[in-house]
């Protein structure tokens, strides 16, 4: 890639941005770290395409303590060693370490592993059997202690942000993250006009279809093809660019491969058209009901 497609890249970064609840601003585009830091064969590659992402303008790192068993978290902090600063750093908690009990250790032990002193954003991995109140006291006790800047949570359908919200403190969250593409999109029905209307920015988790059938489905759909050739651009790209279509999602794509980190952050630079968005809802319809949270 050539000093003028990367400057291109910074440029459209500087452009789409999601704004949080607290007007902290964030590309529309971070990194996934899952299955980071299991193979050491690898390893090195794995940190030199995290420092290329925070390059190219990807500065968002998602990562989380289950991943690995807290290898992904090493790696991390590995790889955004000295330049902690660049870095919106995010780490899930479990749920059965959302307790009151284990949430202050939890945390302890994710920002050692990741070698820093706070986290700019901590999740709470999936809904487990802690009640949620209580979750969130614990949240607000590490926000109080600097360890964390900011909390959300993570596999929420609307019901459950509902009940948040209505959970004392609940609206302190600033974020959901969930999976979302153009092969799952269940959340536009009610889910994410829901964050829209609270003004809390979606996390999209799995925002290439990691594998299976949907990703297929976008490898070779003859629509998404024909957008591609427009752009001169690959069809995961397009399923990117899809993504982060309206400004209150943030996509987070796990890349190893340089030129997988390198066509993701191009994705930025693709800004479709009403027309584009129209056929692609021709061929992967908006949902017309309530849909089950897709999980992974
Ligand atoms: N909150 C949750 O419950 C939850 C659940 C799942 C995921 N997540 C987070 O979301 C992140 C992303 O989701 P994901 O890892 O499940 O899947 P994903 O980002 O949809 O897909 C990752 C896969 O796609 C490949 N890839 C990346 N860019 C590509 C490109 N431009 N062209 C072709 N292939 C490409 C990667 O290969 P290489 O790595 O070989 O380049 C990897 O195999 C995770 O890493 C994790 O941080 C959160």
């Amino acid at each position: 890639m050539n000093e003028k497609k990367i400057s291109e890249i910074k440029h459209a970064f500087a452009k789409r941005v999601v704004t949080l609840p607290d007007g902290t601003s964030l590309p529309s585009l971070g990194q996934g770290t899952w299955y980071m830091g299991e193979n050491p064969q690898v390893r090195d590659k794995e940190i030199k395409a995290l420092q290329l992402g925070l390059e190219l303008g990807m500065t968002l790192i998602d990562t989380a303590e289950m991943y690995g068993n807290g290898d992904s978290e090493r790696l991390v902090g590995e790889a955004i060693k000295g330049r902690r600063d660049e870095v919106f750093l995010v780490s899930k908690v479990y749920p059965h370490h959302a307790g009151l009990d284990m949430i202050s250790k939890a945390c302890e032990n994710s920002l050692k592993r990741l070698g820093t002193d706070h986290l700019d954003l901590y999740l709470l991995h999936w809904r487990g059997r802690v009640p949620l109140a209580e979750t969130i006291e614990g949240m607000e006790k590490l926000r109080e202690e600097g360890k964390i800047l900011r909390w959300g949570v993570s596999n929420f359908d609307t019901d459950d942000m509902e009940e948040l919200w209505n959970t004392v403190n609940g609206k302190n969250s600033v974020t959901n993250q969930v999976l979302y593409h153009l092969g799952s999109r269940g959340i536009d029905y009610n889910l994410l006009p829901w964050q829209r209307k609270h003004n809390m920015p979606i996390m999209a988790y799995s925002p290439l279809a990691q594998g299976g059938s949907l990703r297929r489905q976008l490898l070779s759909d003859p629509t998404i093809l024909d957008i591609a050739d427009k752009y001169n651009a690959q069809p995961l790209q397009i399923a990117l660019a899809w993504t982060i279509r309206s400004n209150n999602v943030i996509a987070i794509p796990k890349a190893v491969q340089e030129e997988h980190v390198l066509a993701n952050a191009e994705a930025a630079t693709i800004e479709l058209t009403e027309e584009d968005l129209n056929r692609l809802d021709q061929v992967f319809p908006k949902p017309t009901r309530k849909m089950p949270l897709d999980i992974i």
